[in-house]
């Protein structure tokens, strides 16, 4: 039963019909658990109430799957703007994108000059980005992408997905250019071929994948509301006394958010991945399929108006 929901949700979260209806109608939909606002300057809002408790942030302007030159730019100048508000703001925030929604599936020239125009504001705002990870088919060249651009800026990470066989040599190859990676379970629907289907498989991945980056001596962002991954990250960091600003935990916008400020009281960094925007639809629909429990968070979103 629980499969078929979580199967069922990540269908909606394709459904474009739904996507259209969920920009005419807005937060009020729901999404606003799990969204920081649809503007700039509701997400900016955001970010300073979740910095005055101590807590960092990386901001999303969402959006994916974008398929016309004309939208990714659009999407790249608004990544830019928002780049722009946190140096201004005096945030203490980063960025996040996905690169479907910047020009990737268009082609090479069109996501290039997007994802070196939003590093070059970056470097010139002092703001890190990271490179979230899409589905499989994209993987490849999602890390691509990140090396060339890798050797050019600093400012930029990406993300690794524990749930694929390939990422433990991926981590290996990674490893010559000092990656800034974020470590996730992964959020798609994958097939057998190219992905562990059960949890247990997932979760062993992910242990090996944290510690083998931690002690390969690079920053490493343990992305998870697991505890069971959280306490494995503590043991290791005592273990092999990794210093703290060598690593954090990250845990997204509305999930576990008491946990979020207990992990900082504990002494550690923590970070929150806050979307915002009117493509949220997608995004939501994924929460839900992780755990459909959250339907609950979404409902009242809808009724508390
Ligand atoms: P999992 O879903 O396996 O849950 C394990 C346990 O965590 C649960 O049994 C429960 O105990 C606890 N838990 C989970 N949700 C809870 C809740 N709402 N309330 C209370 N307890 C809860 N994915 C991707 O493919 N590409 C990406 O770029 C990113 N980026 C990203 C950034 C950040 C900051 C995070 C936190 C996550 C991502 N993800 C992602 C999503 C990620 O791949 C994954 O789908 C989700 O984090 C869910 O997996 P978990 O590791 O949290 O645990």
């Amino acid at each position: 039963m629980e499969q078929a929901l979580k199967n069922f949700f990540l269908f909606l979260s394709k459904n474009k019909s739904f996507n259209k209806l969920a920009k005419k109608y807005g937060l009020r939909l729901g999404g606003s658990h799990f969204v920081g606002g649809e503007t700039i300057e509701q997400a900016v809002q955001t970010i300073k109430d979740l910095n005055s408790k101590g807590l960092s942030v990386t901001v999303d302007y969402l959006g994916e799957f974008v398929d016309t030159e004309k939208v990714a730019v659009e999407r790249t100048d608004h990544s830019i703007k928002t780049i722009e508000a946190i140096n201004r703001e005096k945030l203490d925030a980063q960025y996040s994108l996905k690169m479907t929604s910047m020009g990737m599936d268009i082609s090479d020239e069109v996501i290039m000059r997007n994802m070196r125009r939003i590093l070059e504001a970056g470097k010139k705002n002092n703001v890190f980005v990271t490179i979230d990870m899409e589905d499989s088919g994209r993987c490849q060249k999602t890390l691509d992408i990140f090396k060339e651009l890798k050797a050019e800026y600093d400012n930029v990470g990406t993300v690794v997905q524990t749930y694929l066989y390939r990422t433990e040599a991926d981590i290996d190859d990674l490893n010559k250019f000092s990656p800034n990676l974020r470590i996730v379970k992964g959020a798609y629907k994958e097939p057998v071929e190219v992905a562990f289907p059960d949890k247990k498989d997932v979760d062993e991945s992910f242990k090996k994948i944290v510690k083998k980056h931690m002690l390969n001596g690079n920053f490493t962002a343990i992305a998870t509301h697991d505890e069971a991954m959280i306490e494995y990250t503590k043991q290791i960091a005592k273990e092999y006394k990794i210093p703290k600003d060598q690593y954090e935990f990250q845990m997204l916008y509305g999930i576990r958010s008491e946990r979020h400020v207990e992990l900082l009281k504990e002494g550690y960094n923590m970070r929150v991945y806050l979307p915002f925007g009117t493509d949220w639809w997608g995004y939501n629909m994924r929460r839900l399929a992780e755990r459909p429990a959250n339907v609950a968070f979404v409902l009242k979103g809808v009724f508390k108006k």
